[in-house]
């Protein structure tokens, strides 16, 4: 009779613990406990058993009794926390969802579209052209003579298999001037275009240098246009982009296509003026070449200069870029480092 209940026991509590859910431990405890269980059917036979065993027995089957509730109670437990977790998982649609990563423009994107802005506001149109170029747009007619040192300057790269229509190598374009040629051979004056575009350079890459790089080029060319309408288109652009409160300097430059030609400094946005590393302590930056439009220029477009004139203007984006944002290098731009592009 011991061995029974013992045996019980072991049966009860192994199909107990290994019940995967709660209607399976029911029928195993009806199995065990219920009216016709077999716990209870033996239970029934101690009274007719002699007398100086039952109470050692009732006890034994007590125990019994109170191990197989107790482990039933226990896995019961178990099996409503895992139902609880699983029905989480499957049913709480209240839970926030993952965020999909969204890309967004690129810093220098953001300045461009701002310059466009500013420079639509004040009658200028948008315009492109080719990077590839042939040596009359990007230098000849633009008043560089073959042998002029200034040639020297834009450390052309050359395409050593595309040539031109009179067999001379094409290059890549070191500069957006080309665009002058080309719109001012289409377009009747009075005009005002900027040209945004990539152009390249034989230049050592380093924190200000790189070897292909965009451009903004402008121009206008109107009647009695004046160096003083210039200064006040670059002042006007430069204090709309920087704020009120910047400044702008010119001096003297050489450039084949202007005359007279002249460079434009602003006040350096890092230190405000005050003079730091990023200006070379000087509190400005150079930042534009510009001047009037060479009568030479005007000549080989066929636009006859003693009707127009025109101012023209050139300048790099990069720096545009990194002194808006204060970076003090502009390989930043160029390389695809997370860390660095999700800060815009
Ligand atoms: N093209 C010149 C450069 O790349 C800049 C410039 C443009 C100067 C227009 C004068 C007028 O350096």
């Amino acid at each position: 009779m011991r061995e029974e209940f013992l045996q019980i026991k072991n049966e009860a509590l192994s199909l107990i613990l290994a019940a995967e859910d709660r209607a399976e431990l029911e029928e195993i405890k009806v199995k065990f406990l219920g009216k016709n269980g077999k716990f209870t059917q033996l239970l029934r036979t101690i009274p007719k058993l002699p007398l100086n065993v039952r109470p050692e027995l009732g006890k034994l089957a007590n125990e019994v009794k109170t191990t197989i509730e107790d482990t039933f109670a226990q896995r019961a437990l178990e099996l409503s926390r895992e139902g609880e977790s699983q029905e989480g998982e499957q049913i709480d649609v209240t839970l926030p969802g993952k965020k999909p990563t969204v890309g967004h423009l690129h810093p220098q994107t953001h300045v461009l579209s701002d310059i466009i802005n500013i420079f639509k506001g004040i009658g200028f149109k948008v315009a492109s052209g080719p990077e590839i170029e042939s040596d009359y747009y990007n230098f000849e007619a633009l008043n560089f003579a073959k042998d002029h040192p200034a040639r020297d300057t834009q450390q052309t790269l050359m395409l050593s298999k595309l040539k031109d229509k009179k067999g001379e190598p094409l290059i890549l374009r070191t500069q957006t001037s080309n665009m002058q040629i080309r719109i001012m051979e289409k377009l009747k004056p009075p005009f005002r275009v900027i040209v945004p575009g990539k152009v390249y350079r034989y230049e050592q890459v380093d924190a200000s240098h790189g070897f292909e790089f965009m451009q903004v080029e402008g121009f206008a060319v109107d009647r009695n246009i004046a160096m003083t309408d210039l200064f006040g288109t670059i002042d006007y652009f430069f204090k709309q982009f920087y704020g009120p409160s910047t400044q702008v300097r010119f001096t003297c430059h050489n450039f084949p296509f202007v005359e007279p030609g002249l460079e434009a400094f602003v006040t350096c946005s890092v230190c405000k003026g005050k003079g730091c590393s990023f200006c070379k302590r000087s509190g400005f930056v150079e930042m534009l070449g510009a001047g009037m439009i060479h009568p030479n220029v005007l000549r080989n477009v066929n636009i006859d200069s003693k009707r127009w004139q025109g101012f023209a203007f050139g300048f790099g984006m990069s720096r545009m870029v990194t002194l808006k944002y204060q970076m003090d290098d502009l390989r930043l731009l160029t390389n695809p480092d997370l860390r660095i592009l999700e800060q815009f």
